[in-house]
């Protein structure tokens, strides 16, 4: 949520600093901002829209300055209008947020106390207009930015710029991830490493409550306590290449297309050639837990779901699955012989990053699956298995969905090992169906014209259920999420045996029902509930390998046809037509897939 970006140099900053805010674009794109220092004074461009409406401003009103915060938004606290969009400034200051201030509102009234009014509708103009009037109070800079950062309550990330400082940004962090980097005479501020890549590779993460007084030549880093502190410098390569969509439509597309070399690099990371574990350290071995926790949102949380159905299955172990928002409010009990597990392919999802927390010193173990390897949840996290997807800019999230599954798997395979629930024969079995996959991907992409055919179906739909049942209910839930997001057609999954307990009095000879029906020791039950539909004149997409569609017979409306696959490893599989039917329904619909409306690639806000 909201990309930060923050340069002191010695050129012109402006180009920088939109440059950078395309790297963190896809943290929002409600608005865009920048503020600089313009022969000593503040100067602000501010546009609603794509970072694109902000460039083609600045095309005709310039920005000039050597120093300078910028920031693209998802907007939490007011409507995308030019008014609510940051760099907010107050007089002497302009500040840019990523986060939630919970205590605007005591602070709104505070200020209306003292006759200062609020002009837009959100949390974050509160911290310009407290500092502004620390400043008129006699205050400098500094002291009046880290008076303000006292009186804040909730989240963030924030640059403060001072008009007639030419040399200072004051950042803060509490909860919001933020990065300073290091250049030669010159320092960088930004939400994390990708913004500032083509700039440096020497970072320093701030860290919760540090405030930083950043010049040219120095960084003073803050801790809880005021107290001056040093933070280690690292050095991170996030790729320095602008993103390209290396010929396809859409990043979604070409990251679709990206899983069988991913899973397969996957493969070959956690699993030697002659089928064996490596690179699985655990500071204990899965023997010694007795639960495990699953934590995730959105597709992470669905990666979750699939994963409880094979640590159960394989390797016996208890699993409790929750929505990370949710989780750490139940205040769930945590046992010491309990390992947490939290999956993120950002790793800087707000939600997960405190259940993480909440579950740290309690569980025996923590451990995450994360993308990005230097976010705040890896950061964090006892352990950390990265799922190796490269960079995902889709906001849709398709390729670390697959390779989250992959990993997860491999885990419970290990689990179940540890634990002697398989033997030796079975574990090769299943290691093999796995390796096959990336192969069996490839044949699934390389045959895409029953789910554009069925894709054309749906596009006309006002609304779509999703139907799947054991290992393929979850993945019913991500085919309806991903049409959801991208074609904003109203999807809804439901466990396919618990159609006939409500949902039944939805179909109709309108509404389009996809069927994921992997071959499984639930097929036949699978079947049944399709004749309860059929029987109810529902119009049936199914998804399923040719025996499955033989078996469903010619009612069906349309089938997309999958290669055969082990039940075990058929998410994975089926993961792909989830994903290509939303993508080809809204290629259809003509909608913004790789930047659908009110989302963001990084949820760090709760
Ligand atoms: C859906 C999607 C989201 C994310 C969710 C968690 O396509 O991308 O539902 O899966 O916001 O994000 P991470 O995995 O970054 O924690």
């Amino acid at each position: 949520m909201c990309g930060i970006v923050g340069v002191l140099s010695n050129h012109e900053v402006a180009p920088i600093l939109v440059e950078a805010l395309k790297r963190v674009e896809y943290r929002g794109y409600d608005s865009a901002g920048l503020a600089t220092i313009n022969a000593g004074h503040l100067d602000c461009r501010r546009s609603v829209g794509k970072l694109i409406n902000l460039s083609d401003l600045l095309v005709h009103e310039p920005l000039q300055g050597k120093s300078g915060i910028g920031h693209t938004r998802w907007a939490t606290h007011g409507e995308p209008t030019i008014k609510n969009a940051h760099p907010h400034r107050a007089g002497k200051v302009a500040v840019v947020h990523n986060g939630i201030i919970e205590n605007y509102l005591d602070i709104r009234e505070k200020l209306k106390r003292r006759g200062i009014e609020c002009t837009t509708d959100t949390d974050t103009e509160t911290i310009a207009l407290l500092a502004n009037h620390s400043i008129s109070q006699g205050k400098t800079a500094v002291e009046a930015a880290f008076a303000t950062l006292n009186e804040l309550k909730g989240a963030f990330a924030l640059a403060f710029l001072f008009d007639g400082e030419d040399d200072l940004i004051v950042a803060a962090r509490k909860g919001s991830p933020l990065a300073i980097g290091y250049g030669d005479n010159e320092m960088y501020l930004g939400s994390d490493a990708i913004a500032l890549a083509p700039l440096t590779d020497r970072l320093t993460y701030l860290e919760d409550n540090d405030k930083a007084v950043i010049t040219r030549a120095n960084v003073e880093i803050y801790d809880a306590n005021g107290t001056l502190t040093n933070r280690p410098v690292k050095v991170i390569s996030a790729g320095t290449g602008q993103p390209d969509k290396s010929g396809f439509k859409h990043y979604m597309e070409k990251e679709i297309a990206e899983q069988p070399s991913v899973v397969k690099g996957l493969l070959q990371q956690y699993l030697t050639t002659n089928g064996h574990f490596k690179d699985i350290p655990l500071d204990i071995g899965f023997r010694e837990f007795d639960r495990l926790i699953l934590v995730g949102c959105g597709t992470a949380f669905y990666a979750c779901l699939v994963a409880k159905y094979w640590f159960e299955r394989i390797a016996r172990l208890p699993v409790e699955v929750d929505i990370a928002s949710e989780f750490r409010y139940r205040v769930p009990p945590i046992g010491n012989k309990t390992l947490a597990l939290f999956v993120s392919q950002s790793g800087e999802t707000a939600d997960t990053l405190e259940a993480l927390r909440y579950c740290t010193g309690k569980a025996a173990q923590t451990l995450s699956i994360v993308n990005v390897t230097d976010s705040s949840i890896a950061r964090e996290s006892g352990l950390i298995f990265p799922i190796q997807a490269g960079l995902e800019i889709g906001v849709a999230s398709t390729k670390a969905f697959t390779c989250q599954l992959t990993v997860l798997l491999i885990l419970a395979l290990k689990a179940a090992f540890d634990k002697e629930a398989i033997n030796d024969a079975h574990l090769s079995d299943h290691i093999a169906s796995l390796k096959d996959i990336p192969t069996l991907m490839r044949r699934a992409l390389d045959h895409k014209d029953d789910v554009q055919a069925a894709a054309l179906h749906i596009s006309l739909a006002r609304d779509v259920l999703f139907l799947g049942r054991g290992l393929m209910y979850p993945l019913a839930m991500e085919g309806a999420l991903k049409l959801k997001e991208i074609s904003y057609i109203h999807a809804e999954a439901y466990a396919s045996g618990e159609l006939k307990h409500g949902p039944i009095a939805l179909i109709d000879n309108q509404i389009p029902i996809v069927m994921m029906a992997a071959p499984s020791d639930v097929f036949r039950k699978s079947l049944s509930n399709l004749q309860e539909v059929l029987a109810r004149k529902g119009k049936v997409i199914l998804v399923s390998d040719e025996e499955g569609i033989q078996a469903a017979g010619h009612e069906i409306t349309m089938s997309v046809k999958m290669p055969k696959v082990s039940p075990l490893v058929a998410p994975i599989l089926y993961a792909l037509p989830a994903q290509l039917l939303a993508y080809y329904t809204a290629v259809a619909k003509g909608t913004d897939i790789d930047q659908p409306r009110n989302l963001a690639k990084s949820v760090t806000v709760e």
